[in-house]
């Protein structure tokens, strides 16, 4: 070879070695990249709420869900917090950097930086690091604002009109309006105001924010809420206008005999920082002006709203209007002793529905069917001379003559009049009322009214939607859709009983442990948590606490069943979301109640009880509760298995809490009621307590409190007598039914849970659905009982059935051991006529998903587990060789590890997160049932 080409030749060689490296080089990078990319935390939460604007908490939780991907956990985390979006973008966490944390914890992590400044805004990202050391890339940034954090810091006062017509619960809206002037140009400002009872907020005629029916109702005047939004970009250098309408809500009672907390006002601050770095405060104060002579002549929640357009005032928002007639407004006595931030999601106009139906049923009488029963108003279009009264009623069902059934309102007018200003087409929807109805009757409408003429308005609670379930029957998905929307229209800033008559309240026994079964459709923890945070308002100093929370109602029972909500709320949410905090914060009204109630027991015996076994099935379809006392469970039956179940919490919170010795006598408590209960209660010889009601056997059974070797016995005396006296139906008002189809599916009788789920014909919620219902009754018979206490859209009767559909049939349960879905256990049940199941839930991991079908044979079984979490499973079959996960053998596939389990009973695995497609050849649909009620152990 040339001599002098060989070094070409080396360099040329040593250029493409260094190609071919740099090639490889960029590949590498290219694929860490996008695995960083891939694994980047999202859905970043701060105190369980996506970017909220108005805390008060200094010690905010931060929780982030991983990208789904096979085997993917967390093993360590890194917290940005910086004081401006500039400094996070460099990665300067001047309030807080956690370094490097090892942990696989996503959710609720504590806050651990520098003191939270009131009304700062912050900005957050996180990175994670998998188990493999593959560090991600930072989330996109997230933010939050504070509210004010000490009453110090309210320089406002509060203003309104202490005087107004005394004779009427229905007063006009009181219209405010205060004009400044801004010098400079303005960088950021925000608003902290209450508008009580309830209010909207205009600043230069732009309404601010889709809240509606706000603040959320609290205990007055133990605690009122405000509402903080941002105003930076409504503002004008110059002349600005802020103006207030104030509606009565719940503040202004709408009943005589209900707490009135008094007339209606205002506190509001606006907080303008310049970009030159002054601030200035716009207050309410005495240089506000108010008029009660707008458009909304009248309000009440129940009774509806009055609006006449003729007195609409135009411009009254705008800087340079003339107030000249308005009044001054006055100083008013602060409404009570703690001003909150809003820490839930708001209510708004979530839903607009068109009618399906109109008819005339008289001479301008006419009647529109909504098809579904909905919490909320209407939007009225209409056009027609000046002063025209256009009437609009609302109703859940009709008379068999086709007019509006409105006995069953009881007191509530639910009617919204709009009278016409007249010169083209109108458009209103009424804003301080709320009605339960799914047909509405309008008279005096000028001409003839058309489809087009009337929307419904659903309003409540705008809770992002996480869970579905569908099966096979189209009856028992007919169900979970009364179930859904009877949820949905009875949350409005609290969980009610009711939307429709003159009651709405708080009532603690209709949600103790129906709620849970609401966890897996609607993200509803900041409700429950400030629902508790009403029931710890409402309690007394000796620690009873109202039935009706905000007590509103003043129901101090001194029982046992409704109270209970506060001890079991906190673990439902603890278990469902993993919200550790929840515990921490109610332990101590919790346990104020319980020592409360301890003063009652006797020989281990509770006997407080005020509702009993509520709504039970009565014996006459007339009838509202049942007066067969082979029907009504006693109130030790009722009030000593449940304050056995909560003293049970109390210890597991304890032990939570580090509170050795509270857990400890609580344990002890526990089990002298159990042998007390068992004592006095039970008949060994034939497992049936008391007199024998199906609830009576319930409770005992789901709260393990029945002696070991009389476990079979007491349940096969629930199953005779379900089977026997009740004819496979229901035999349980609110109480048993909190945990009726759990007790019969967990302890060997799924297909007589699935027989009561599927009767079409009284009692139960087949008949409801065969009787046109759309949303759940409060009454097994509500198409036939006195009108006096017969609502169409209450939840109570739910009991466990949402549970049952979640956890039972389509298998998703979380592990109380690890809450929050971080382990799942999945244990689906193929029963009945069912041939598939498909249901999801997004826990605080990520979504959970689990689709079964059967055919013959053949089970298939789609399962996705989210990161960072693990799932125990049990599949229908016996046959681990015979099964497969995506065709491969169950101990090749990739995220399976076979569990020993018991000989001949279903085939169990541990799952790493992923996705998989179980085929069982040898599906056994009786595996996770004896028809002979042998009890099974997983
Ligand atoms: C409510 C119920 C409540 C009950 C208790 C009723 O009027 O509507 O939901 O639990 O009273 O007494």
């Amino acid at each position: 070879m040339n001599k002098s080409i060989t070094p070409i030749l080396l360099i040329l060689l040593l250029l493409a070695i260094l190609a071919v490296e740099l090639v490889l080089y960029h590949a590498k990078k290219t694929r860490q990249i996008s695995e960083q990319a891939s694994l980047t935390p999202t859905e970043l939460r701060c105190d369980d709420l996506k970017n909220p604007v108005g805390i008060d908490f200094q010690k905010p939780m931060f929780t982030w869900a991983l990208p789904p991907a096979q085997g993917r956990q967390q093993a360590a985390y890194q917290i940005l917090i910086a004081s401006s979006r500039n400094s996070l973008a460099q990665n300067n966490g001047d309030v807080w950097d956690s370094g490097k944390v090892n942990s696989s914890q996503s959710v609720q992590v504590d806050f651990g930086g520098k003191p939270l400044s009131s009304g700062g805004a912050y900005f957050w990202k996180v990175r994670i690091w998998d188990a493999g050391g593959t560090m991600s890339q930072w989330s996109a940034p997230a933010d939050w604002t504070m509210g004010l954090l000490n009453a110090s810091d309210w320089k406002a006062k509060w203003i309104g009109l202490d005087e107004g017509i005394t004779n009427t619960r229905s007063l006009p809206a009181r219209w405010l309006r205060k004009e400044f002037v801004l010098s400079k140009p303005v960088e950021r400002a925000m608003v902290y105001y209450s508008g009580l009872g309830w209010s909207e907020l205009y600043v230069n005629s732009e309404r601010v924010g889709e809240h509606v029916l706000s603040p959320p109702l609290s205990q007055y005047p133990k605690r009122e809420y405000y509402q903080t939004c941002e105003l930076t970009r409504l503002l004008n250098s110059g002349s600005n206008a802020l103006g207030m309408v104030l509606g009565n809500g719940r503040f202004f009672a709408p009943r005589m005999n209900a707490a009135n907390a008094g007339y209606p006002k205002l506190i509001l601050q606006l907080h303008v920082e310049f970009s030159d770095g002054t601030a200035t405060n716009i207050l309410s104060d005495d240089s506000w002006k108010l008029t009660t002579n707008g458009p909304v002549t009248a309000n009440n929640e129940y009774d509806g709203e009055e609006y006449d357009a003729r007195k609409e005032i135009p411009g009254w928002c705008r800087p340079g209007f003339d107030d000249s007639k308005w009044q001054a407004v006055e100083f008013v006595s602060a409404p009570g002793e703690v001003l909150s931030a809003v820490r839930q999601r708001p209510i708004r106009v979530t839903q607009e529905i068109k009618p399906v139906t109109m008819k005339e049923i008289k001479p301008g009488v006419y009647i529109f069917d909504l098809g579904q029963n909905i919490a909320g108003w209407c939007k009225l279009n209409v056009k027609g001379p000046a002063g025209t009264q256009v009437t609009l009623r609302y109703a859940e069902t009709l008379t068999p003559d086709g007019e509006l059934y409105t006995a069953n309102l009881r007191s509530a007018k639910a009617t919204d009049v709009y009278t016409l200003k007249g010169g083209g087409d109108e458009s209103w929807q009424p804003r301080f009322t709320l009605h339960g109805f799914r047909y509405v009757e309008i008279t005096d409408y000028p001409g003839k009214p058309t489809l087009d003429s009337l929307t419904g308005c659903v309003v409540g609670d705008h809770l992002p939607v996480i869970g579905a379930f569908e099966c096979s029957n189209p009856l028992i998905n007919k169900i979970y859709h009364n179930i859904v929307w009877g949820v949905r229209d009875n949350y409005r800033s609290i969980p009610t009983d009711c939307c429709q008559r003159d009651e709405r309240q708080g009532w603690l026994g209709d949600r103790a442990e129906e709620s849970r079964g609401e966890t897996y459709f609607f993200e509803n923890d900041a409700l429950y948590s400030k629902w508790l945070q009403d029931i710890a308002d409402c309690q007394r100093t000796n620690g009873n606490i109202s039935s009706v929370c905000p007590a509103y109602w003043r129901d101090y029972a001194k029982e046992v069943t409704w109270a209970s909500a506060s001890v079991v709320i906190p673990g439902m949410l603890r278990d469902q979301f993993g919200d550790k905090q929840v515990v921490a914060e109610h332990y101590d009204c919790a346990k104020k109640w319980i020592e409360h109630m301890l003063g009652f027991m006797t020989n281990g015996i509770i006997t407080n009880d005020v509702y009993g076994d509520w709504c039970m099935p009565p014996e006459d379809p007339k009838l509202i509760h049942s007066k067969d006392p082979s029907r009504i469970t006693r109130g030790p039956l009722l009030a000593t298995p449940f304050f056995y179940n909560d003293l049970g919490l109390m210890q597991s919170y304890a032990l939570q809490l580090g509170k050795a010795d509270d857990a400890e006598r609580y344990g002890k408590l526990a089990k002298t009621m159990k042998d007390a209960f068992n004592k006095q209660f039970l008949n060994r010889d034939t497992g049936q307590y008391d007199n024998g009601t199906p609830t009576s056997s319930v409770l005992p059974l789901a709260f393990d409190m029945v002696p070991p070797e009389l476990h079979y016995r007491a349940f096969q005396f629930l199953v005779n007598k379900l089977s026997g006296t009740w004819n496979n139906h229901i035999g349980t008002g609110l109480v048993g039914g909190k945990y009726l189809m759990r007790v019969l599916s967990e302890n060997g009788r799924p297909d007589l849970a699935y027989a009561i789920v599927t009767q079409t014909n009284y009692p139960g919620w087949g008949y409801m659905v065969e009787h046109d219902a759309t949303t759940v009754w409060e009454l097994w018979n509500g198409d036939t009982a006195d009108p006096a206490m017969n609502s169409g859209n209450h939840v109570m009767l739910i009991g466990d059935l949402a549970i049952w559909m979640y956890e039972n049939l389509a298998g998703i349960e979380p592990d109380p051991e690890q809450p929050g879905f971080k382990h799942i256990i999945m244990r689906p049940l193929p029963i009945g006529d069912l041939t598939f199941v498909k249901a999801w839930h997004r826990s605080p991991y990520g979504l959970i998903r689990s689709e079964w079908h059967r055919q013959g044979n053949e089970f298939d079984w789609h399962i996705e587990i989210p990161a960072n979490s693990t799932a125990t499973i049990y599949l229908p079959t016996s046959h681990a060789e015979s099964t497969t996960d995506d065709n491969q053998t169950l101990d090749k596939a990739p995220g399976v590890k076979l569990i020993n389990s018991t000989e001949g009973g279903p085939v169990a695995a541990a799952l790493e997160p992923g996705t998989y497609d179980f085929v069982c050849e040898d599906f056994n649909s009786d595996l996770f049932w004896q028809p002979e009620g042998t009890q099974f152990s997983f």
